[in-house]
């Protein structure tokens, strides 16, 4: 049977193939060079007693694999004889009664296609083996504390052999360094995935903006949020969703939703579903009533055009903090317009008055994880942006209220967030099948009422 082509797609996106984890192998596996890789998946949690948190592969070694099933290690031997061994669950009849499948061994190797495939249980003693006069252990080193001790034994393991000639490795990597910068570049599969993501995430906050009524609960809107998700088969929220109804939207992580909305107050949605892996992130802010209030109108203009002004500021070549800086700027002359700092923009720029308002970056990277892998600045130097890479654009404005604001302002929190791709000539918003225009926000929600 040839088992390489076989995929583990679903949910409307085209599936990976099988063979393009392997070549991430062969990468990760020439940049190496030489030296042995280990990378265990994340541990099952449990949340009490019998009851497990939802299982949720480690991104990096899922990334390497398209593997899902806990209890399971990649290892990577680099150098004159290259291959990648899988270490996994053996079949086991009973257990399978329980929980369900297991590929086993043998079957993980078939259908993932890797070299070599060991149970679980051989793993000790194997790595003792495997690490002997290898020079470098690439390592995710300190992710894990019972890993670290782990990767001590072996090593300890192989050094006892010191006197039977056998060297142990004395580099040891952080395997993630390695990964990082292949996680930052995404390919035509992950962006396939990524866009899906990106609409279901779209049509879930199209959707609570139309079900947002004054006397509905923040958790009625999440309900809606989270429906939506996995209606279109996303495996979860990539995130909790912060659905924060007036001054709630002032704690930048406020994931109680629990208050009823009240008929003038902004509602401010921050949710992206995780479909196959992969994340989405967006907020929306907009009138529980339907209709923005003048001062809301005034405050969330200076946020959407500082966010358009951070859009047209993301494109290959460009330094990371420069979408950045250019949403700053026209946050601040916002602020200074709305009465709410005083002095000039230098002023508010060189001593950073403004992050009272303002006080978290306007993005990050976007992928397997919502705060994706990846540098930001390396030898001191912004990263600069190029072709593939998928990060967020999302400034805000979060006006606490205080005597020495004014009082129309007190209370209004607005964040718009949209995901977006590097592209050749500037970049593209994936997220766009959420409406954020102030004229689309109000015509979506009053067609709905
Ligand atoms: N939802 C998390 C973030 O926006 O970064
Ligand atoms: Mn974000
Ligand atoms: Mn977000």
């Amino acid at each position: 049977m040839n088992t390489m082509n076989e995929t583990v797609g679903h949910a409307g996106v085209p599936a990976t193939p099988i063979t393009v984890y392997a070549e991430r192998r062969a990468r990760i596996t020439r940049a190496m060079g030489a030296g042995v890789a280990i990378l265990p998946t994340a541990p099952e949690r449990i949340r009490n007693r019998d009851s497990h948190y939802p299982y949720r592969h480690d991104s990096y070694f899922y990334y390497l694999t398209g593997f899902r099933e806990p209890e399971a290690v990649l290892v990577i031997v680099a150098g004159d004889s290259p291959r990648s061994i899988l270490f996994c669950r053996e079949r086991n009849l009973e257990r399978e009664v329980w929980d369900g499948y297991r590929h086993g061994p043998e079957g993980a190797r078939e259908r993932f296609g890797f070299d070599e495939a060991h149970p679980i249980a051989a793993l000790d003693e194997t790595m003792a083996r495997l690490l002997a006069d290898q020079p470098a252990l690439y390592y995710p080193a300190g992710a894990d504390t019972e890993w670290d001790a782990r990767a001590m034994r072996w090593l300890n393991a192989v050094r006892a052999q010191a006197r039977a000639g056998v060297h142990a490795p004395d580099r040891l990597n952080d395997v993630r360094s390695l990964l990082d910068d292949m996680r930052l570049v995404k390919d035509s599969h992950e962006l396939a995935i990524m866009r899906r993501a990106a609409d279901i995430s779209a049509i879930a906050h199209r959707r609570a903006m139309r079900a947002t009524r004054p006397g509905r609960h923040e958790y009625e809107i999440e309900a809606e949020l989270l429906h939506e998700f996995r209606r279109h088969g996303a495996e979860f929220p990539a995130y909790w969703p912060i659905v924060a109804g007036g001054a709630n939207a002032c704690v930048l992580h406020y994931v109680a939703n629990s208050a009823p909305l009240a008929e003038d107050a902004l509602l401010l949605i921050d949710a992206g579903c995780e479909l196959e892996s992969y994340a989405a992130d967006i907020t929306r802010s907009f009138p529980v009533s339907g209709r923005f209030s003048p001062a809301q109108r005034d405050v969330y203009q200076v946020v959407l055009a500082a966010q358009h002004a951070a859009i047209g500021a993301t494109r290959a070549g460009a330094a990371w903090n420069e979408p950045h800086d250019a949403a700053v700027k026209i946050l601040v002359r916002g602020m200074l317009d709305l009465k709410l700092l005083p002095g000039s923009l230098d002023e508010a720029l060189e001593k950073e008055t403004y992050k009272r308002f303002y006080m978290h970056r306007t993005g990050h990277w976007l992928g397997l994880d919502v705060h994706d892998a990846g540098e930001y600045k390396r030898a001191g130097a912004w990263r600069t942006l190029s072709p593939g890479m998928t990060l967020t654009v999302e400034p805000g404005l979060y006006i606490r209220a205080a005597d020495d604001v004014p009082d129309a302002l007190r209370g209004i929190g607005i964040r718009i967030e949209d995901d977006v791709l590097v592209t050749d000539t500037g970049c593209e918003v994936i997220t766009a099948g959420a409406p954020k225009e102030i004229a689309e926000v109000e015509a979506w929600m009053r067609d709905a009422r």
